[in-house]
């Protein structure tokens, strides 16, 4: 694996990487497949063996042709020309960064985002993506497997509030919601509908609603939009971090990063309490 040094000369690299990524999202309208690429790398994580998870081999030939990542080639493309700009970056952080801005340019809620993750070439056994013809039980074997927890099942596939499934990819077909490239709750809220016309249910989906742990999360964000996006944010950072332990130096940077821009906000603020004062007395004394 190659190491990943996070220094300010990397960090501005991620700020540039963000800014290319929302203007190809929005240009090519790609939201879905992004978060869907971010989550098929990071979801094959394995917490017992330490192996697979967000670490970028899903670019490889012998992991991208996986059943479960039918038309991810095509993300893996887009991704390919903000790599092209921004060689340093990893392809481990590109594609969550992706994920991240993904999320946050469809409306959802920001997501933190601590850079650092090295890039493997080691592509993990077919099989450890979820299989959208099972069940409860095997939403947890699979989830649990990764180190997730029942709540992050449920904020998680709140992710289907963008895009669609493909005939062609999937054998599914149809959007889950009336706005697939707007993120928000209406996931949940269709979900608890029962049959719509046009929208799609995957047994997976309806899984969500045979066990009572997970059928009192969606109805929680069926009716507490907020609710879901705190926990949404929260569970994505954690799908987003699997196996990855943030080096001192890149968490910290990212932390005087934000010590900075509030220093700023800071200082801001003080000018203008001064000038308002200013004409505050000026007024006073007229
Ligand atoms: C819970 C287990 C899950 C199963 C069984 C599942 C299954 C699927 C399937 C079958 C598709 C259709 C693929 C296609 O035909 O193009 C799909 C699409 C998608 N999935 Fe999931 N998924 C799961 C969890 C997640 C999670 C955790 C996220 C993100 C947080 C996510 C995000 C997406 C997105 C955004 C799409 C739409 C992609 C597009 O429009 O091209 N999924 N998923």
């Amino acid at each position: 694996m190659a190491a990943t040094v996070v220094d300010a000369e990397y960090l501005k690299e991620i700020d540039k990487a963000r800014r290319d990524l929302r203007a190809l999202i929005a240009s090519k309208n790609c939201a879905p497949i992004m978060l869907r690429l971010a989550w098929h790398d990071a979801g094959t994580y394995d917490a017992k063996t330490k192996t697979g998870g967000p670490n970028g081999s899903i670019r490889n030939e012998e992991e991208f042709t996986h059943g479960a990542n039918s038309g991810l080639k095509i993300a893996l493309d887009l991704c390919e020309a903000v790599k092209g700009k921004h060689p340093k970056i990893s392809y481990a952080d590109l594609y969550q960064l992706a994920g991240v801005v993904a999320v946050e340019v469809t409306g959802g809620p920001d997501i933190s985002f601590v850079p650092g993750r090295k890039d493997s070439n080691v592509c993990p056994k077919e099989g450890r993506l979820p299989d959208a013809k099972q069940g409860v039980r095997h939403l947890r074997d699979i989830f649990h497997r990764m180190g997730l927890s029942d709540k992050d099942i449920v904020a998680l596939s709140g992710g289907h509030t963008l895009g669609r499934a493909h005939p062609e990819r999937s054998g599914f077909d149809g959007p889950w919601t009336q706005e697939p490239l707007k993120f928000d709750n209406s996931y949940f809220v269709e979900l608890l509908k029962g049959e719509s016309e046009g929208l799609l249910k995957l047994p997976t989906d309806n899984a969500l609603l045979d066990d009572p742990a997970f059928r009192g999360y969606v109805e929680l964000y069926a009716k507490d939009e907020d609710a879901f996006f705190r926990d949404y944010a929260e569970s994505h950072k954690k799908l987003s971090e699997l196996g990855f332990n943030p080096s001192p130096s890149g968490a910290k940077a990212v932390a005087d990063t934000t010590v900075l821009a509030q220093s700023a906000v800071g200082v801001v603020v003080a000018a203008a309490v001064v000038v308002v004062s200013y004409f505050y007395e000026l007024r006073r004394r007229g």
